[in-house]
């Protein structure tokens, strides 16, 4: 891999700025294949060589996996001019690193998006071919019933003639508001929102709680993020 500065490096892996990179640096607590480092605007190969800090190994890996728990009113979008977007919930750090989220969420759902960098993987996942499951939580007006479910489960059509794959839709409680788990298959445009409209329940509150094998981090608050493990990486490799 080309070289990087050692400040690069370090502050790659979020744990840290450049500037505290710099300082870690200064204060002989990095260490190159066991050596002290000497200076930030040393370059290396961050897959080759063994960087510590404190004597732990910083852990180096090439592409960045966030898991943000989204706050209604912000955007799934990398710029926009009119309105904060997930990006701005991240360090500056992390800004510079050219992730973008695997997928939107609509401006007022919340929950589980993934942010990267890695394009090959993002975009395997969304690909319409691999039918990643996709589950949400939704609240909507008016009493779900059992024919909603087998409606879901059909393959419901929409007012604009779109076709949807067969959906599973399972009523948590049913009401004047009800409470639905929904997973699709598939992820077009305000599809939940849509999907139960057409069965003349709007959604009223909408969270996406799970994305392929992995679930939202319910120790993550709104606005919260983590990195994947490296494991939970690999489980989304295997999904596709
Ligand atoms: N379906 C929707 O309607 N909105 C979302 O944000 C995600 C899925």
């Amino acid at each position: 891999m080309e070289l990087q500065r050692l400040d690069k490096i370090i502050a790659s892996t979020g744990r840290w700025s450049r500037r505290e990179a710099k300082e870690l640096v200064r204060r002989g607590l990095v260490t190159v294949d066991g050596a002290a480092a000497g200076s930030v605007e040393e370059k290396f190969d961050p897959e080759e060589a063994e960087i510590a800090v404190n004597g732990e190994a910083i852990g180096y890996r090439r592409y960045t996996w966030i898991m943000l728990n989204k706050p209604a009113g912000v955007l799934s979008a990398t710029e926009d001019g009119r309105g904060k977007t997930v990006l701005d919930l991240l360090p500056r750090e992390l800004q510079k690193r050219e992730l973008f989220p695997v997928g939107r969420l609509d401006k007022d759902t919340e929950g589980l998006l993934l942010l990267t960098n890695e394009g090959v993987l993002a975009h395997a996942l969304l690909s319409p071919k691999r039918h990643v499951d996709k589950v949400y939580y939704a609240r909507a007006a008016g009493r779900l019933t059992e024919e909603d479910c087998l409606a879901f489960a059909a393959g419901l059509s929409l007012e604009d003639g779109l076709r949807c794959l067969p959906a599973k839709l399972e009523i948590l409680s049913a009401g004047e508001e009800s409470e639905a788990r929904v997973t699709l298959r598939e992820g077009k445009f305000h599809q939940v929102k849509r999907m139960l409209a057409a069965r003349g329940k709007p959604v009223v509150y909408l969270e996406r709680i799970q994305m392929g094998t992995l679930p939202l981090d319910r120790g993550l608050s709104r606005g919260a993020f983590r990195f994947l493990t490296e494991e939970e990486v690999a489980e989304l490799r295997a999904l596709v």
